[in-house]
């Protein structure tokens, strides 16, 4: 199968019953949003358009079909949070995606204790072995399909404080495969990052002259590349 999506036209060129997009941009991780409208209540939903998008300083986005909960919470008070969703997870996190009124705090629909921020307003989910901080920096409107209709709208967060459970640092080194991290996959797939699964590859090195490069085998050498 190869098909062209240059047209709007063509968008169901697939000739399959589902758009198999999402199961070609896979595992991704599962931002799991926290946020607190102007009013007051709380907020949490899973979204897998998430990443990180820069280092220096740290940013992540996550980017909602439409307007969400989420989204109008944050374009109100210019904060959230982002926990790990994990394996051990994986029912609340599934919970906490149900579409609910806006008063409803998901946090409570998936019994998720919740423990406070140190920089942000929102808090984070108490269970998660880790959690990003994050404040607004912009917020993005993709191109419609339908340009009678909302798409996407990115959300650009940076990121003001971190939370590590320290049973998951080792050495100085996060054990990210212990956490268990979630990813999704296409349709109602998802996938889980174990110990096991984790593989570690040093960076190739260059020669002198750049032509060529070769590979240190063997655990890490240590340089972050
Ligand atoms: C694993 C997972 C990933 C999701 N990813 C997204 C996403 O990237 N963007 C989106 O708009 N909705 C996504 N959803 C659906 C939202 O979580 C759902 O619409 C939720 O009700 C939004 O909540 P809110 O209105 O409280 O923000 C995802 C759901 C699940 C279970």
């Amino acid at each position: 199968m190869h098909y062209s999506l240059e047209n709007p036209d063509e968008h169901r060129n697939h000739g399959m019953e589902h758009n198999p997009f999402k199961a070609l941009v896979a595992p991704r991780p599962i931002g799991w949003i926290s946020s607190v409208s102007k009013a007051g209540v709380l907020n949490l939903a899973p979204y897998s358009f998430f990443n990180a998008v820069s280092d220096s300083p740290p940013m992540v986005m996550f980017s909602s079909v439409g307007r969400k909960d989420s989204l109008s919470n944050i374009e109100e008070t210019g904060e959230f949070t982002c926990s790990m969703a994990t394996e051990l997870l994986v029912d609340s996190m599934n919970l906490s995606s149900a579409p609910v009124a806006a008063n409803v705090d998901e946090h409570q629909l998936a019994k998720l204790e919740t423990t406070p921020s140190l920089v942000v307003k929102p808090p984070r989910v108490a269970a998660s072995p880790s959690a990003l901080e994050c404040k607004l920096w912009k917020t993005l409107e993709m191109p419609r399909a339908d340009p009678a209709r909302l798409g996407n709208v990115v959300v650009f967060g940076q990121v003001v404080a971190i939370y590590i459970n320290d049973t998951f640092v080792e050495n100085g080194i996060v054990n990210t495969g212990a956490m268990r991290p979630l990813a999704r996959m296409g349709y109602m797939d998802y996938s889980a990052v174990r110990p096991e699964t984790v593989i570690t590859l040093n960076r190739p090195v260059a020669t002198k002259d750049k032509q060529s490069a070769s590979v240190k085998p063997g655990p890490w050498d240590g340089t972050y590349r």
